[in-house]
């Protein structure tokens, strides 16, 4: 390995730098150097890490992404226990907490107690330990004892600071991981595009992303950190109050919420949970109270805790989102990819301001761990824009035992197949509720955008017979439709102009739109970028679609099994017969606007996933052009491990240089 004490100063000043601006961006939301400028450090930085790899420091950014998908999780002991907290719903029983403290300190009643009063977080509990200031170690609550280690998963979140801004021995800092409520309904929305079983909530969706054992899933899902309190701590950190502790961990580059205050007495205390309770909408991700604790910390210290519970705070918490009701029957539906949903139908009930009617029951995992039935009293849950859910059985109704659902899709009668936690109604084609929905989904805004054509009229065109697959909404005839109840002269006018504008489509819209089973939006646009039209995609081998493209196993597999069945190439036929023109975006095989078109390369040291020749032919079937020599003009020097001489030169000449990560996201970006 070769040494170079100036490689490892600017390493160091680069690491600094982009940490800095980091915090600048995620915690303090105001950064002060453009992104351009940003990504420049950033690359600079992987290009020296690649040519030296033993100056990498532990709080590199590259320390983010990805990292190892390990087996299983290791454990942590946590050395003080992660305590919970002790819950109230009214006025009352806060009143009572702050008496039952003045008495347990021999405090007179009509003295006033200081209290923090902070957002109670609806996320999962973490620790995060730090050594020298850097981050070395984090881990789940687990059952208060013994977490679990998730230091890969916790250092891709970006407000989890990887250094700290402060020189601290040793630190251990608690708080929440949230994913906010727009990532969380993305996640959901992109879940239920690709046939997979969504999240009942962001804190399930948060909890479920912190326990994925691929690093590279977590970072997708763009969690948030927000810091209550503190550990185990070395002692040359000192304060007296539970809000100087936060400053402190504030000004250590922490995320701390800006919603604290200090309040003298209980009523203050109150106050704030009355100015939250109207805040609670408008906030970017779920609280489910407010946290009262004791400011003081010494007194903090005199009233200890009880039963796994400190005595010095405690979780005011909105009335829950939760009422009891009956269960009247229980409903299965059936999705566009076949997945047999039940859905319990209730006898109506309000939720927080909302008549609930029907709630669902996910699927027979979770019937089974409930044991759920028709006729039971239950609980459920509504949060948010989630639909409700029933959360548990309060009484068992006259029915014993617990439902199944049926061998036979109650759509069509044809078998159902148990896939993993799902039961699937095999019947693709055939089956009027997955016509139904793949239909919906085909003419949906993202895919064909067939206006005027939404899911009632769909249902009454598959009951009449009208339509059977997608491609005979181009064989509709005018007067076809005037029978239809609720559809005028008007409506099948504008309805036929919109199924004729469709036809005109970019063809990675088509793609998606043909809802091929785990074919995204964006799965769609690199099957079209790597395959030019869908002859490519049809006539490819599933080792075709490499996982290199971020195209994996099931998902080509998937690709490949829609184009070997016969029924679904006659619909895609006779698409193309009716006139449906998917036009391609690109000159040759790949996508002429990418960042490669037009663009001069250079390759320098050893790429991980590409030989050179790879490589080099990607960029020139891209349209792209590979130089030899470093000159002024080039567009991007590719440096990978141990670059050579060419990196030094383009060094000097402030070249853009990028390393194989930016590489592979250039010849991965969709227009
Ligand atoms: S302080 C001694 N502050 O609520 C307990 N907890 O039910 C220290 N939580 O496991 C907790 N927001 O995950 C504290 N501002 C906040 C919080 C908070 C959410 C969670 C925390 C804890 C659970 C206790």
């Amino acid at each position: 390995m070769k040494e170079d004490p100036s490689a490892e100063k600017r390493i160091g000043e680069l690491t600094d730098a982009v940490n800095y601006h980091n915090y600048r961006y995620y915690m303090l939301e105001d950064p002060v150097i453009s992104d351009f400028e940003f990504d420049k450090l950033v690359r600079e930085l992987n290009v020296l890490e690649n040519a030296y790899p033993q100056y990498v420091r532990e709080d590199s950014p590259s320390k983010r992404v990805g990292g190892a998908v390990s087996e299983k999780f290791g454990q942590v002991k946590h050395g003080i226990p992660m305590l919970s907290l002790d819950n109230a719903y009214s006025k009352e029983e806060v009143i009572e907490f702050d008496e039952r403290i003045k008495r347990f300190l021999g405090i007179g009643t009509n003295e006033e107690i200081e209290y923090d009063c902070e957002l109670k977080f609806d996320g999962l509990a973490v620790e995060l330990a730090y050594t020298k200031s850097v981050f070395v170690k984090g881990s789940t609550r687990g059952d208060g004892t013994v977490g679990e280690d998730v230091t890969g998963n916790l250092r891709t979140i970006n407000t989890v600071p990887l250094k700290l801004l402060e020189h601290i021995e040793y630190i251990e800092v608690r708080g929440e991981v949230l994913m906010d409520k727009e990532s969380f309904k993305k996640l959901n929305a992109e879940r239920l595009k690709e046939g997979l079983s969504l999240f009942a909530n962001p804190r399930n969706a948060a909890s479920g992303s912190i326990r994925q054992l691929d690093p590279e899933i977590t970072r997708n899902r763009r969690l948030v950190m927000f810091a209550y309190g503190i550990g185990d701590y070395s002692k040359e950190i000192k304060f007296k109050t539970q809000l100087e502790m936060m400053d402190f961990l504030k000004s250590a580059g922490i995320n701390i919420n800006k919603n604290i205050s200090v309040v003298k007495g209980i009523s203050g205390a109150i106050d704030f949970f009355d100015a939250i309770s109207k805040k609670r909408e408008s906030l970017p991700f779920e609280i489910d109270g407010i946290v009262i604790k004791v400011n003081d910390l010494s007194l903090q210290e005199r009233l200890g805790e009880i039963s796994k519970s400190p005595r010095w705070a405690i979780a005011y918490k909105f009335s829950a989102k939760q009422e009891v009701s009956v269960i009247s029957g229980i409903e299965v539906s059936v999705g566009r990819t076949g997945i047999l949903t039940p859905v319990a139908l209730l006898n109506p009930v309000n939720i927080g301001g909302v008549v609930v009617k029907r709630a669902t029951l996910h699927n027979q995992d979770e019937i089974d761990k409930k044991n759920i039935n028709a006729g039971d009293r239950v609980l459920v849950e509504r949060s948010g824009d989630v639909i409700p859910e029933v959360v548990k059985v309060v009484s068992k109704g006259e029915k014993r035992g617990s439902f199944k659902l049926p061998d036979l899709c109650p759509c069509c009668g044809s078998p159902v197949v148990i896939d993993g936690a799902a039961h699937r109604c095999m019947n693709e084609l055939a089956c009027p509720c997955q016509i139904k929905g793949a239909i919906v989904h085909f003419v949906s805004k993202r895919a064909m955008d067939i206006e005027g054509l939404g899911e009632k009229i769909v249902d009454k065109l598959v009951e009449n017979g009208l339509i059977k697959n997608v491609a005979d909404i181009y064989y509709l005839r005018r007067g076809d439709l005037s029978g239809l109840e609720g559809f005028g002269e008007k409506s099948e006018e504008n309805l036929f102009k919109s199924i004729e504008k469709s036809k005109n489509i970019s063809y990675d819209r088509f793609i998606y739109a043909l809802g091929i089973r785990h074919v995204g939006e964006h799965i769609a646009g690199l099957l079209i970028k790597y395959f030019g039209d869908i002859n490519g995609i049809k006539n490819a081998s599933i080792d075709g679609f490499s996982s290199r493209f971020g195209i994996g196993e099931e998902i080509g597999k998937s690709i490949y099994n829609f184009f070997r069945l016969e029924s679904n190439i006659a619909v895609i036929n006779r698409l193309f017969k009716a006139g449906v023109f998917p036009y391609i975006v690109s000159v040759s095989k790949f996508v002429k606007n990418s960042g490669v078109a037009g663009k001069s390369f250079i390759f320098t040291g050893g790429l991980e996933e590409f030989t050179r020749d790879e490589a080099e032919n990607i960029v020139k079937e891209m349209g792209g052009i590979v130089e030899k020599t470093v000159k002024k003009k080039l567009d991007y020097v590719v440096a990978g491990k141990e670059p050579g001489s060419k990196c030094e030169k383009a060094l000097k000449l402030k070249l853009n240089i990028i390393d194989e990560a930016e590489f592979k996201k250039l010849i991965n970006n969709i227009i």
